[in-house]
């Protein structure tokens, strides 16, 4: 079969040209064809949906099982009463408020709707897409229009003509374009017929905004997991693996960084990562399919089939995927997500936690540290690994020669003298040289943190706030202490002169500084450090508990 294209992506050019194509596209929908149409979520395969034959072409076409019934999309709340029965007043007012829209109601079905388009239940799921040609084209028919998703049945749903061709091409009888799907996932779906009313399957118009209006909304267990295998689906499509590519996929969920680390350490060479904007660098030489921003749910929903359906053509081995929380659109996407991943989801961040410490000489950064290592953590020392990179970062050495000429002798060594009396006292020849180091040392620890798994880490560096490296910690720690008593210590480490401390002391930044930027505080006022290391493990031992299960929490 010859699949017919109609442009319909500019719809305000040729007035008479558009209305053709329109009344070409309901001409074959009355008579019993399938066209694909856009909608404002995906594409839909439509067909007349009291046509019992037409419908069944549909369920070919795609490869839909039999028992999964179809939405009937109408052209407004007006509609209702000729295919529903004992429809609440509640339907009413979700219409007035989101159709057109992104929501599906299920509501009792008239006897008129045929078996076919129901899969037999006594329900019928009607919505009304907010898409000019779609609305057109169902006035045009004056037929309601089933229309399930126009993907071939278990691949990603499609949001893009072109998507739609390559999976119907040659199938049916039309595809309408009308640009790619601004919202870019299904619609939600709400069961009107229980009380509370439930929510079947996450979409379009976010949870809660329909609980502004509805109140109390239940939100069914499919979800949010796989449905074990004697459970009954209410929504039937919910307990088939879905959207899912070749590959198996796995979806990281926690904060974005934690996420990218996880994923960073897991993915092999021939993984491919759906990533957000933000990380797609720290995946380099590897397959990337980026979902938006992390900020933009909206984005992410636009563009999660796409990517889904981008590695369902590529040869990677496996996918990794990160997960945007559960709030608003995101319940959305991270059920798309997880149900291409089989829900086989990890919580990137229950396991590891990242401390900052920082704080001036002589405060008991030390002894902290030692703290942390008694409980089993990994101390990443800041000041080492920039001069390990000294000697091992290109990145680094190249940077800082071409800001700093000279600064590295011709054997390769770092003039320290010629380079220190360059920065000090010029405070922008050291901002810039901060700068360079700031820029190279985050992305450096950040990938220690990632290649080292999960488990306790303390990111210790006395520039953690200016360096951006309290971005990588889920709590930073300033350790404090009284200047007096900072002043004996380092006498006493160091067998330096009071002045010299004292100099050394005032040259850095104050504990108010400190103290006023981090989460926490840990003062030392100890007299011996041995005293000090054990306070110091009872605090991070009860902080890190706190942490672990703040983080079970947010992911559950
Ligand atoms: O955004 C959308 O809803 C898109 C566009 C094309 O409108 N359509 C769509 O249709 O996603 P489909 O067939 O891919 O998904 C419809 C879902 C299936 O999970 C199906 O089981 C469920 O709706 N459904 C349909 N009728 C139902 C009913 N009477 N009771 C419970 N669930 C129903
Ligand atoms: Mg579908």
């Amino acid at each position: 079969m010859q699949t017919i294209y109609y442009d319909l992506r500019d719809i305000r050019g040729q007035q008479k040209e558009v209305e053709e194509k329109v009344r070409a596209a309901a001409k074959i929908l009355r008579e019993g064809g399938l066209v694909a149409l856009p909608t404002e979520t995906v594409y839909g395969l439509g067909a007349n949906g009291l046509d019992p034959n037409a419908v069944n072409r549909i369920f070919e076409a795609k490869g839909r099982p039999q028992d999964n019934p179809l939405i009937l999309h109408i052209t407004g709340a007006q509609w209702l009463p000729r295919f529903c029965q004992d429809i609440p007043p509640m339907a009413y007012t979700l219409a007035r408020k989101f159709w057109p829209g992104p929501l599906t109601m299920i509501l009792k079905r008239k006897a008129n709707v045929p078996d076919e388009t129901t899969a037999k239940l006594d329900t019928v799921a009607v919505r009304c897409p907010n898409h000019p040609v779609a609305l057109a084209i169902i006035r045009e028919a004056g037929v309601p229009v089933a229309a399930p998703s126009a993907n071939t049945s278990g691949r990603p749903s499609c949001t893009s003509a072109a998507d739609v061709l390559e999976d119907m091409g040659g199938k049916i009888e039309a595809v309408v374009d009308g640009g790619s799907c601004s919202v870019g996932v299904e619609s939600t779906i709400l069961d009107l017929t229980c009380q509370p009313p439930r929510l079947l399957r996450p979409g379009g118009l976010p949870l809660e905004a329909l609980e502004q209006v509805v109140g109390t909304v239940a939100v069914d267990k499919a979800v949010t997991r796989a449905l074990q295998m004697d459970e009954v689906a209410r929504a039937p499509g919910m307990k088939y693996r879905h959207y899912a590519p070749k590959a198996p996929v796995t979806v990281v969920t926690g904060s974005p960084d934690a996420s990218a680390r996880e994923i960073l350490r897991r993915a092999g060479e021939g993984a491919g990562v759906i990533c957000f904007d933000e990380y797609a660098h720290l995946f380099d030489g590897r397959r990337v399919q980026t979902l938006g921003s992390s900020f933009d749910k909206q984005a992410q929903a636009q563009r999660v089939f796409a990517a889904l359906r981008t590695f369902d053509e590529c040869d990677v081995t496996e996918i990794y995927a990160q997960c945007p929380d559960n709030q608003g659109l995101g319940l959305a996407v991270s059920n798309r997500l997880k149900k291409a991943a089989g829900f086989h989801v990890i919580e990137a961040d229950a396991a590891r936690v990242v401390l900052g410490i920082t704080g001036g000489t002589g405060a008991g950064k030390t002894s902290a540290l030692d703290a942390i290592r008694d409980l089993g953590g990994t101390v990443i020392d800041c000041d080492a690994v920039y001069h390990e990179m000294l000697t091992g970062s290109a990145a680094l050495r190249d940077a800082i020669s071409q800001c700093f000429p000279g600064a590295f002798e011709a054997d390769g060594t770092l003039n320290r003298k010629k380079l220190g009396e360059e920065v000090f006292g010029q405070k922008e020849r050291l901002a810039q040289l901060n700068e360079i180091i700031f820029r190279l040392l985050v992305p450096e620890v950040e990938r220690m943190v990632a290649e080292g798994g999960d488990g306790l880490y303390a990111i210790d560096a006395i520039n953690l706030l200016e360096c951006g490296l309290d971005r990588l910690c889920d709590r930073t720690v300033a350790v404090t202490a009284p200047v007096e008593l900072r002043v004996r210590r380092i006498m006493a480490r160091d067998g330096i002169t009071e002045q010299y401390a004292r100099l050394r002391i005032s040259a850095q930044k104050t504990d108010e500084f400190y103290r006023s930027r981090c989460d926490y505080e840990l003062n030392n006022i100890a007299e011996l450090p041995e005293q000090f290391r054990q306070e110091a493990r009872l605090f991070f031992g009860r902080l890190i508990e706190t942490i672990r299960q703040e983080k079970c929490r947010e992911n559950n």
